[in-house]
Parts: structure tokens; sequence; C-alpha cells
């Protein structure tokens, strides 16, 4: 029987109350569907708007790195300390157990090897792999200057449209060739092409000066590469660095498995990136947690 009480009604519907409608938390993203936004939510947390993602696909061109000759036996126990991991599907359906809560972004790009001119990629995963894997998001190499510029760029185009299919965002990986000169006009270019192509968040690496403007001039969330190993202390302070000048947080990958102590660096490294740690509180944070293991 219908209500009589139309005070009664009202309440029940909160009349009073109007609907909210939030903005959605990462730079540039607000428009994107809700497939993209729930995805992309996964790899930044949130709460701080950064992400840890740990960085271990360098095997796709580079066979057994340092540090990654056994992932089951070295990379698994630094999982619950990362917000993602990135890596190839080759090693994810091998070593890392399904049940893992975290988050994946799948390496789409490859073809190359060290042995030869790395930037001749293609696309090396079918999009239905990406969604039967569950990825949060779909990595691509993108080789702004190089050879292979124009082939690269089209494989993101490519893998953005496919992506936005599916709800499945893109991170542009900017890959800088050997003699290339890497500074912040270098990378403003690079990033913006990314993003006025579609990428929905792009990775680049940290450049001492004017790295502020190129975190500006991009309108999409920027994470860093860790690049070669460096010391703990340096490590720590370009990641810093980098956060406090507008990165959304790190893709970090030697300078997390190849320090001296692994477990201790991702924990610092979260410090910094997740909580504003200083460098020098991070550094005594790895230097506790390095000690307290031996
Ligand atoms: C390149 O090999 C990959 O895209 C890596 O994921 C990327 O370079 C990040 O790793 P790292 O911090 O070791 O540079």
């Amino acid at each position: 029987m219908p209500d009589v009480d139309g005070n009664n009604e009202a309440k029940k519907y909160y009349t009073d109350i109007p609907q909210t409608s939030k903005n959605y938390f990462l730079k540039g993203s607000n428009s994107l569907d809700w497939g993209m936004k729930n995805r992309l939510g996964r790899i930044f947390n949130p709460a701080s708007g950064k992400t840890v993602m740990l960085a271990i696909d360098h095997g796709y061109f580079q066979g057994p790195t340092t540090g990654l000759e056994r992932i089951d036996v070295n990379i698994l126990p630094l999982e619950r300390y990362a917000d993602t991991l990135m890596l190839t599907r080759g090693i994810l359906r091998t070593i890392i157990p399904a049940d893992t809560q975290k988050s994946i972004v799948l390496r789409v790009s490859g073809g190359t090897s060290i042995l030869k001119e790395l930037s001749n990629e293609s696309l090396a995963v079918d999009i239905e792999d990406a969604v039967r894997l569950n990825a949060s998001a779909m990595a691509v190499q993108v080789f702004i200057g190089g050879e292979h510029e124009r082939e690269s760029i089209i494989n993101m185009t490519k893998m953005v449209d496919m992506g936005i299919r599916y709800g499945i965002p893109t991170l542009a990986v900017t890959a800088v060739g050997k003699d290339m000169v890497r500074d912040a006009k270098y990378f403003r270019l690079a990033t913006r092409i990314c993003a006025e192509l579609g990428a929905h968040y792009v990775k680049t690496y940290y450049v001492p000066e004017d790295f502020e403007t190129v975190t500006a001039s991009c309108p999409v969330p920027i994470v860093i590469a860790g690049g070669k190993k460096i010391p703990e202390p340096d490590a720590l302070k370009m990641a810093y660095n980098a956060i406090q000048q507008g990165a959304a947080g790190v893709d970090m990958g030697r300078n997390i498995f190849q320090a001296e102590s692994p477990i201790a660096m991702i924990q610092a490294v979260r410090a910094v990136v997740h909580n504003n740690e200083t460098p020098e509180n991070a550094l005594e944070l790895y230097n506790d947690l390095r000690n307290k293991k031996s």
C-alpha cells in the first residue's frame, strides 16, 4: 500500500540532500570512464594521490638483469610493499601468485633485444590477454627522437584506442636513446606528445634542472623511472625531489632491487612517495630496517 504520509516519503528519499558529484583525484583524469578511473585508483593510492610501482620488466629486452635473476626468490618478498607491479605477462603467469592484491601494469610492447636497435618495437600483447590478466594498465615504450619514433608512437595510440574500448588505461614509457640529451626540454616534448595522443599517464626520468616544468606542462600524471643504480641516499633524494616537483610517484626498478637491502629500500621509497618524508629521514628508515634484518 502506498505511503499516505508525504513527510515520511520525503525523508526516505532525502529530498533535502542533493546527490554529490566528486571530482576524481588524479590530474587530467576526471573525464575518463568509470572502469578507467577504478583501475587508475588501484595504481595510485587515492589517499596520497601517489604510487610506488615496482618495475621488474627489464627482462623483456635484456634477459636476467642483476637482481632479477630469480624473481620468485628476490622480488616476491618485496611485493607487499609495492602499490603496483610493472612486469611482463611471462613473469606474471609463471611467478606471481594469482591471489596477489597488487595492481598489475602489463608491459605490452617489445620485439627487440639489447643486441639490436631498441626502438624497433611492436605491440607484443593482445588487448584480450591484458583483459584476461586483469591488468590495471598497459605500458608501451615510446621513443621520441629515436630511429623508430613514428612506429613507437603509433604502437601507443593503438593501445590507447584498444584500452579505451575495454576500460584499461595506457602508460606511455618515454625511452631515451643512448646518445640523446636527457634534459627538461626533451622530457617536456616527449611527455607532452604522449599525453596529447591519449596516454593516461606517462613514465619519464627525473632531471635535476627544471623538472617541475615537465610535470607542469604534461596534463596527465607523471611517474619517474629510477634509471641506473645509484647510491641509496641519492636515489631517495631523486625520488623526493621528483615528488616535491609534481611527480605522482615512481616506477622504480634497479634502485630498489639492486639496493644492498631491497626490502628496506622499497619501504624507504614508500615513505618519501606517500608520506613526503625527507630523504634524510627516509635514509634513516632505510638504515634502521637494513640493520634490523642483519
Ligand atoms: C625499462 O627497462 C623498463 O621500462 C623499466 O621498467 C624502467 O626503466 C624502470 O626501471 P628502472 O627504475 O630500473 O629504470
